[in-house]
């Protein structure tokens, strides 16, 4: 059953593409699903664009359509949490929804009737893409922990900080990564997410963030997702 690589930005999938022999292109859900392998395992490569729902948009087809096995997302994010510098990469051990908000009738963050305002991510992909970081990417430095998503780009300081103090274990935002994770929380699925940091989420954060993705963050997660798939088991 193949893994699903998936990324927001059609740059990164550019990159993970041209490190496939024999991809080929399905169309689904309005979606181009790239079918074929790497090094010699079954992958399908995709567009989730951009926002939550078309990522969980996205992460069902995969699962319903495609039969994969697991789910691995690869991008970028603004780094909120101190410490947490453009260049950088961020694993995420856990994704929450920091724009869900049903209180009072549910705590806030809490998805209602699921009693969660946290998914984990899958413990052994997870390590697994932690070590592929880690050989790909030497000397690049890596924080591991919680990912805050929403239907925002954070571009002002003023936003970033109040999502900082509401949110103090959170390492960076962006926008795809807890819809995912429900959606694998609700088939089962085990997922795992890398972000390598564009910005700070502050005035600045839009200034060069596509030159940067381009030149960086493409070249990132390409050298992850190869990496990771060349040492899976
Ligand atoms: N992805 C990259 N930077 C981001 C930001 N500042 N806000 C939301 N998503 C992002």
């Amino acid at each position: 059953m193949p893994t699903a690589i998936v990324s927001a930005m059609h740059q990164e999938l550019a990159a993970v593409l041209a490190l496939m022999p024999d991809e080929h292109k399905q169309v689904a859900a309005g979606r181009e699903f790239w079918v074929g392998h790497l090094h010699g395992r079954e992958v399908v490569v995709v567009l989730s664009r951009i926002g939550k729902v078309a990522a969980a948009t996205t992460a069902t087809a995969l699962i319903e359509r495609f039969g994969v096995q697991r789910i691995v997302f690869t991008g970028v994010a603004g780094g909120i949490a101190p410490g947490v510098a453009r260049g950088d990469v961020v694993v995420a051990d856990q994704f929450l929804q920091h724009d869900l908000d049903a209180s009072p009738i549910f705590p806030r963050y809490e998805v209602p009737l699921y009693g969660l305002s946290r998914f984990a991510t899958d413990a052994v992909l997870t390590d697994r893409l932690d070590a592929a970081v880690r050989h790909a990417l030497p000397g690049t430095r890596v924080h591991r922990g919680l990912i805050a998503s929403g239907d925002r780009f954070v571009s002002s300081a003023t936003e970033s900080q109040a999502l900082q103090q509401a949110l103090p274990e959170a390492l960076c935002v962006e926008m795809e990564g807890a819809a995912i994770a429900q959606v694998c929380h609700d088939y089962g699925v085990p997922f795992a997410a890398v972000r390598t940091i564009s910005d700070r989420a502050d005035d600045d954060a839009h200034g060069d963030f596509v030159q940067f993705i381009e030149q960086v963050a493409s070249r990132h997660s390409a050298a992850i997702v190869d990496a990771l798939l060349m040492r899976s088991a």
